[in-house]
């Protein structure tokens, strides 16, 4: 195992009628801005029930709301949020949604104070602390999640994604500042979700943990186990949840395993491998497919195209999360079936699993490899030695499978 160091100081609050605990959880002095999408939080009446949580008698917080964020958050909107931040003097920010709503809100909580001579946020200046230099941010305002959909691990992480299409680019950023004060996560909020976005979110939780286990082994025993029961979970319960989406305590635990597939536990101490995010987030800004939706195109490919260096990893994954019998079968045979069985698991939730399955054909491929080499994806993995070559590689894999 490698040297790590582990910290995470997001307050979670699970379970059923948990919101109204923002009464004790967001300062009663606070001027809040809760922050919300495209109107599934105001539809299914979450957006009120946080709102009368805040308004606890005492009247004393000054709440203000800004809608509209999209999925994979725009930063032309999110800049719009952050002028709302200064002209109203904003220090709480309560994120009310999924993956998109919360690290939009992340970035603007940590972009609000880049201001211009006249007072608005300077766009210039958050566009480059998103390409350069978001990790250096020193201050920040205060956030904390009201999470609607699990899938991304935000509500307890410090890290985002940000969309600009106008550039063609979706990038990550990460600060310990953007760490949510707390993450209220009520399963019961997901039984709105289309079948769609749950199985998208199991997806999403799934490469998680595949991109911070599947690389090589350096014996840690904890971390391997942790992620080998977090897939197995998100394979069972994605299967449960597709035959019976109204069990609530299938929900719950789909809710908790992808908090925890990316919340920096399993990741600590050994080596990860975040090519087929990378890759995946070309495709959603070239394409606009859904994130989830991108990693199951790209990984079954990587999975094939890396099963050399990939090797014993791939070996463990096969024999404990598909309890594959290698007795008396050769290694190539073993990886394959473990691939095949990922592959499946997929289809059967009603994911793509190759560019046809997303109407894309080959000549997607470079324009995705000139994107990756404008956004410097040039030496990803865990050797580092995924050059433009391999991904355009796994690209073909994916194109023609
Ligand atoms: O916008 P609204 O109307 O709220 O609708 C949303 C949206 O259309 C809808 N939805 C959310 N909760 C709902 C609901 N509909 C009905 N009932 C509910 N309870 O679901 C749609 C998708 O929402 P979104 O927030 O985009 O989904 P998700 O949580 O999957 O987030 C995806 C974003 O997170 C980024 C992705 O790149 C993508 O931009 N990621 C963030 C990560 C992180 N911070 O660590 C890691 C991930 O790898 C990922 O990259
Ligand atoms: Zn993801």
């Amino acid at each position: 195992m490698n040297n790590f160091q582990y910290y995470n100081p997001v307050r979670i609050v699970f379970g059923e009628g948990q919101i109204k605990e923002l009464a004790n959880l967001v300062p009663t002095n606070a001027r809040v801005l809760i922050t919300y999408g495209g109107g599934s939080a105001k539809r299914s009446g979450t957006l009120d029930e946080v709102k009368n949580a805040l308004n606890d008698g005492d009247n004393s917080r000054v709440v203000f709301e800004f809608g509209g964020i999209e999925p994979n958050p725009e930063f032309t909107t999110l800049m719009k949020a952050a002028d709302m931040v200064n002209e109203n003097d904003i220090d709480f920010i309560l994120a009310v949604g999924g993956g998109s709503v919360i690290d939009g809100s992340k970035f603007v909580a940590l972009t609000a104070h880049l201001k211009e001579a006249d007072g608005t946020v300077s766009r210039d200046q958050a566009w480059a602390a998103l390409t350069s230099y978001a990790q250096d941010i020193d201050s920040a305002i205060d956030l904390g999640a009201v999470l609607t959909i699990p899938a991304t691990g935000s509500e307890m992480n410090s890290g985002g994604v940000i969309n600009y299409s106008e550039r063609q680019a979706k990038l990550p950023f990460g600060n310990p500042l953007a760490y949510p004060k707390f993450s209220i996560l009520d399963p019961v909020k997901t039984l709105t979700l289309p079948e769609r976005q749950v199985m998208n979110g199991v997806a999403d939780a799934f490469v998680h943990v595949m991109e911070q286990y599947l690389t090589y082994p350096v014996d840690a025993k904890v971390q391997d186990a942790f992620s080998e029961s977090l897939l197995k979970i998100l394979i069972s319960e994605g299967k449960a949840v597709k035959a019976n989406p109204d069990d609530l305590e299938v929900r719950k635990n789909i809710m908790w395993t992808a908090t925890m597939a990316l919340n920096g536990l399993i990741g600590t101490g050994v080596p990860q491998d975040w090519t087929t995010h990378m890759i995946g987030h070309e495709l959603t800004s070239l394409y606009g497919i859904d994130h989830a939706r991108t990693l199951t195109i790209i990984l079954p490919s990587l999975m094939r195209e890396l099963k050399d260096t990939k090797k014993d990893k791939l070996l463990q994954y096969a024999r404990h999360v598909w309890h594959i019998n290698a007795d008396d079968q050769d290694d190539d045979t073993v990886i394959e079936s473990a691939i095949v069985c990922t592959e499946n698991f997929f289809k059967e939730l009603g994911l793509p699993i190759k560019f046809t399955d997303a109407d894309l054909d080959d000549t997607a491929i470079d324009p995705i490899v000139a994107q990756l080499k404008a956004h410097g994806m040039t030496a990803l993995g865990e050797h580092q030695s995924n050059d433009l070559e391999v991904s355009r590689r796994i690209l073909q894999r994916a194109a023609r499978s």
